[in-house]
């Protein structure tokens, strides 16, 4: 599907894949805390879910385009933006470092070591800050700012990336593979602690 405005298209796309990125790391942040607290029962098929999608979503299917198509294109026309994308490339390596460390802390609280819970909310807790923090400064820093550089041809490659539906690791349907595992982990939240797991803005 083609649009008029591909620039406004591709921003719209990548801040409402950011608002459901965000959406989970949120929820399985309060839901770790609701454990740590005793409001809830620990649930690893919930968290291995959550993970899973937080592990799949950003560091396999939505920084690679932002790192091929966006940067690339902001990088082919500007050099004003370079230190900004520098940081944000190398956020991309490190926060798939977290991942896996995160992974390894509910790996160790679900062996049962000492403080394992404890330590899962610490990981938990610096992936999310992390995470709402590198959103915030794609959003502002570059979203806000790459029309300035960028020209409808760029707009539009980068709007038919985000749309692409062909990506390798869900086949032909992509967006419905994830709204399926976004479902999945809504419906995995107890009831009583669903309005925990709402849309939120990473702002
Ligand atoms: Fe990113
Ligand atoms: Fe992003």
């Amino acid at each position: 599907m083609q649009t008029d405005d591909p620039g406004a298209s591709a921003i719209s796309l990548i801040k409402s894949e950011h608002r459901a990125l965000g959406a989970v790391v949120h929820a399985l942040q309060r839901f770790a805390h609701a454990v740590r607290a005793e409001l809830a029962a620990p649930d690893f098929e919930l968290l291995a879910a959550m993970l899973y999608y937080i592990d799949i979503f950003p560091e396999q299917f939505h920084h690679p385009k932002e790192d091929l198509h966006l940067f690339s294109a902001l990088r082919r026309r500007t050099a004003a933006l370079d230190h900004v994308l520098d940081a944000l490339q190398a956020e991309h390596v490190r926060g798939e470092q977290m991942m896996r460390q995160l992974e390894k802390a509910l790996l160790h609280y679900q062996g049962g070591a000492p403080e394992g819970l404890a330590n899962f909310c610490a990981n938990v807790d610096a992936y999310a800050a992390f995470t709402f923090d590198h959103m915030r400064t794609e959003e502002e820093r570059i979203l806000a700012t790459a029309s300035r550089y960028l020209t409808h041809e760029d707009w539009l490659e980068i709007d038919n990336a985000f749309r692409d539906n062909r990506d390798p690791l869900f086949g032909a349907r992509p967006t419905e593979a994830f709204r399926l595992l976004h479902q999945r982990i809504a419906n995995l939240v107890p009831v009583k602690l669903r309005p925990l797991f709402r849309r939120v803005d990473p702002s």
